[in-house]
């Protein structure tokens, strides 16, 4: 169950990012590098957690034409991270550009293919914000209809958050991958989540991997928050 829990690496500089993978590297099994980190501390910061041990989830939502994405998802591969991203609005065409030519590296350069995900759509925007952009269907078509657009491409599974797992589940199944953020064990503060699952619940309606930051890395006693939490989620998968 370690393995299935990621640690938001929500820092602004290595030394911090480096505290915290060296704290907890041996109680989650990856570590979500954002665009914060990344764009402050670049490669250097995925070779310092692989170094440790852990795995890389490179959350940097990739959104570009075909051939940019691409070759940016073949540059995120051969950094070994475990995980990355890309926007399912880049549409279709991005998405399998993407896969074709990240497995083609692979293969030719002997490295793993990473589990490649999308997000449908983000968790901020709200229907007005999304009528606004010229998308007039509710969330509740979209998700679905993207998370199936992403799996027709060739997409390993989704981000999603807990709440838009059973739409996800009944459009691509049980062997797409979700992973979800807002997560938040019983007693914990939200902080500006609106919408959260326990890790047990989460687990429980078939999420495969959580996303946790906060209650984490503001917890009193860190590694004993994550290991209640890897605790929580394995009683429900017994
Ligand atoms: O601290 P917290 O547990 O809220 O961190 C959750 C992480 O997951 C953050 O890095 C946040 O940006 C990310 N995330 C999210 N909701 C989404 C997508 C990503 O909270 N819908």
């Amino acid at each position: 169950m370690k393995e299935r829990l990621i640690f938001a690496l929500d820092v602004d500089s290595f030394d911090e990012a480096r505290h915290w993978v060296e704290l907890l590297s041996a109680e989650v099994g990856m570590f979500k590098v954002g665009k914060q980190l990344f764009t402050r501390c670049g490669p250097q910061v995925v070779q310092m957690i692989r170094e440790q041990g852990g795995g890389v989830f490179l959350d940097l939502k990739y959104h570009d034409i075909p051939n940019t994405v691409a070759k940016a998802c073949v540059e995120a591969a051969r950094l070994g991270v475990q995980m990355f991203n890309v926007h399912a609005l880049g549409g279709a065409t991005m998405m399998r550009t993407m896969v074709e030519e990240v497995r083609a590296a692979a293969e030719a350069e002997g490295f793993e293919v990473p589990i490649m995900l999308a997000v449908t759509i983000l968790t901020s925007s709200s229907e007005s914000d999304l009528r606004a952009v010229g998308i007039d269907r509710p969330v509740v078509e979209m998700v679905p209809l993207l998370a199936r657009l992403s799996q027709q491409s060739g997409l390993s599974g989704v981000v999603a958050s807990a709440q838009e797992l059973p739409l996800i589940r009944q459009a691509c199944g049980d062997d797409f991958i979700v992973v979800t953020p807002g997560v938040r064990p019983a007693n914990a503060a939200l902080d500006d989540q609106q919408r959260v699952m326990t890790p047990a619940k989460a687990i429980a309606v078939g999420a495969d991997f959580l996303v946790v930051g906060r209650p984490i890395s503001r917890a009193e006693d860190p590694v004993a928050v994550a290991r209640a939490i890897v605790a929580e989620m394995s009683e429900v998968s017994a």
